[in-house]
């Protein structure tokens, strides 16, 4: 067995690009992060920047810019760059036909550096992004995963703690489906502390002013224009799941977390990209998980399916 650095390539310099190569650079998940960006004097600035902070961590990294040669020893690429967001946007299927172009110029040039390792997928509307990131790749699916909804999880898990006050982490909860209006809550394997939410709402409703299930939902949904109609944009919340992504696969956690992945059978699903919790290791996704679903659960979650899938004969137009 040879030892052998591990490297992740970032394409995107923007605000998600580089708060998320910080984070990795943070928790020092990797020998190697290089950043890719077609305003290549921001890549190098952000690199230099980050160079900086390396001291003040507790390891050793190389943080640089570069080309996209870099990827072909890359053991994950991670595609943030996109068309700017509309101002006025609140939809991020919206962003489909300017992204588009750019993606596919992505997976292009990734790939024909020699790239044969895994896709992590965060463009918007990233569920279709995926799906076409796997398609121009050519690569297996358990190795094109999206960032989908693995951040709203998380959003719903912190409206659930704060609710509680807990810690966000004690409570099980998955968002499923597209990253944007038609995802859904499993509610059925919701729990805190082992306890199904629906009986936590139900013994503390006084406690939350009766705050409904589809409350929650909607807040989860309303989270990130909460933040983009504010700053311009989200990085800090999207930059850590990623970063949470990546660390299941480069040490081979094997943890469970609801992405974007391709599920063609389970869940009466055929081949669309959508949120379901996986197990992620080094070879991408090990296995999807299919959990209990409520009758209205499952339909919202085909719904979602049905909305995404709708796009894919489109996006070669
Ligand atoms: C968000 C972006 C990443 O929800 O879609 O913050």
């Amino acid at each position: 067995m040879s030892f052998r650095n591990s490297k992740v390539v970032i394409v995107g310099a923007g605000n998600v690009g580089s708060t998320t190569a910080f984070s990795i650079v943070s928790q020092g998940l990797c020998e190697d992060v290089c950043l890719i960006d077609i305003n290549k004097e921001v890549a190098e600035g952000q690199a230099l920047d980050m160079q900086d902070a390396v001291y003040f961590m507790n390891r050793n990294m190389r943080v640089h810019a570069g080309g996209y040669e870099e990827c072909s020893d890359a053991d994950i690429v991670v595609i943030t760059a996109a068309a700017p967001m509309p101002k006025d946007s609140n939809d991020r299927l919206e962003m489909l036909r300017p992204s588009l172009h750019v993606v596919r110029e992505v997976v292009q040039s990734v790939m024909a550096s020699g790239f044969n390792g895994i896709f992590v997928v965060v463009s918007n509307p990233v569920d279709i992004m995926t799906y076409y990131t796997w398609r121009v790749s050519g690569l297996p699916a358990e190795r094109v995963i999206g960032s989908g909804t693995n951040l709203d999880t998380a959003r719903l898990c912190r409206a659930l703690s704060q609710m509680y006050d807990l810690a966000p982490a004690s409570v099980e909860a998955f968002v499923l489906g597209e990253h944007g209006d038609s995802e859904i809550v499993s509610w059925n394997s919701a729990t805190i502390g082992g306890k199904r939410v629906d009986d936590v709402l139900r013994d503390n409703a006084p406690r939350t002013r009766g705050t409904t299930r589809e409350d929650l939902r909607k807040r989860t949904v309303q989270a990130g224009w909460d933040v983009f109609s504010r700053k311009g944009n989200t990085c800090y919340g999207i930059g850590a799941s990623v970063t949470a992504i990546a660390k299941s696969i480069l040490l081979d956690e094997k943890s469970i977390m609801p992405v974007s992945v391709r599920v063609d059978g389970m869940y009466g699903l055929n081949g669309t990209y959508l949120s379901v919790p996986a197990i992620l290791d080094h070879t991408g996704v090990k296995e999807i998980v299919e959990i209990d679903l409520q009758e209205d659960e499952l339909a919202a979650l085909h719904k979602s399916a049905d909305l995404l899938s709708s796009f894919y004969g489109k996006l070669d137009a």
